[in-house]
C-alpha cells in the first residue's frame, strides 16, 4: 500500500514538473505583440505627412474609397483651418444648394455639397445641417504615406 502511495505521488509530481516546463516555453516575444513592426517598447517618431499643396482651383476630385464613402479633398485646406462655429471657409465654394443636380460650367468650380448636407424647411428652402458643419470630420485630405498595416480591402 506504502509502495502504491509513493507511486502515485511520484507520478504526480512529474506531471506538475512537466506541466511547469511546458508553461514555461510559452514566450510571446514584445516584438510579436502588436500589429507594428518593432517592439512594443519602442517609442517611434510619426513620419512627417507632406499633404499636396494644390490650390482648389486646379484640384479635381479623387476616386472615392467605396461607394457612399465621404470624397477625399484634393486642395489644400491649411488656410482654412481650425474651423469654428462662426468661420468655415469651405461654405464660401461649397454651400451652392442652387447647384446641386446642375452641370459645371468649368473645371476648377467646386462640387456642390448633396442635399443630404441639408435639411428642407416647411416653405420647401434649404438650410445647412448644422451636425455636418465640421467638414474635417469626414473629408480630409490625403497624403502618400505607406500603409502601416497591409490589407486586401477592396470597394
Ligand atoms: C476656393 C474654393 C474652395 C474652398 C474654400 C474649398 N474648396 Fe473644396 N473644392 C474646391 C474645388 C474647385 C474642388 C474640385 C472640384 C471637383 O473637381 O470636384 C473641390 C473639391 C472638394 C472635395 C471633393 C469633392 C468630390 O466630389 O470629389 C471635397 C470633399 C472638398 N472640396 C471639401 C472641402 C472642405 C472640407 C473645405 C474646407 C476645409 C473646402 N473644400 C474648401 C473648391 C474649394
Ligand atoms: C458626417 C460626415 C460628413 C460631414 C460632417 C460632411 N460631409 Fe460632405 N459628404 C459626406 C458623405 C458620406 C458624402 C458622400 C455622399 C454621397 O455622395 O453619397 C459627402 C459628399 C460631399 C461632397 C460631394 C458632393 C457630390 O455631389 O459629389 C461635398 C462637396 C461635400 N460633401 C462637402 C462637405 C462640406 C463643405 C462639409 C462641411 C460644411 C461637409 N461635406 C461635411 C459626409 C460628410
Amino acid at each position: 500500500m506504502k509502495k502504491t502511495i509513493t507511486a502515485v505521488l511520484a507520478i504526480g509530481l512529474v506531471s506538475v514538473a512537466y506541466g511547469a516546463l511546458q508553461a514555461g516555453e510559452v514566450v510571446v516575444r514584445d516584438d510579436q505583440m502588436g500589429l507594428a513592426p518593432g517592439s512594443v517598447f519602442d517609442d517611434p517618431s510619426p513620419e512627417v505627412f507632406q499633404y499636396p499643396e494644390t490650390e482648389p482651383s486646379a484640384a479635381r476630385g479623387l476616386q472615392r474609397a467605396y461607394l457612399g464613402a465621404p470624397p477625399q479633398i484634393p486642395h489644400r485646406i491649411d488656410n482654412l483651418l481650425p474651423i469654428r462655429a462662426k468661420k468655415n471657409g469651405c461654405l464660401r465654394c461649397h454651400d451652392a444648394p442652387d447647384m446641386i443636380g446642375k452641370p459645371r460650367a468649368a473645371s476648377g468650380e467646386p462640387t456642390p455639397m448633396p442635399l443630404t448636407h441639408y435639411v428642407k424647411l416647411d416653405d420647401g428652402s434649404l438650410k445647412r445641417a448644422d451636425n455636418r458643419h465640421v467638414c474635417v470630420q469626414c473629408h480630409t485630405p490625403q497624403a502618400e504615406v505607406k500603409e502601416l498595416v497591409g490589407n486586401t480591402f477592396a470597394p
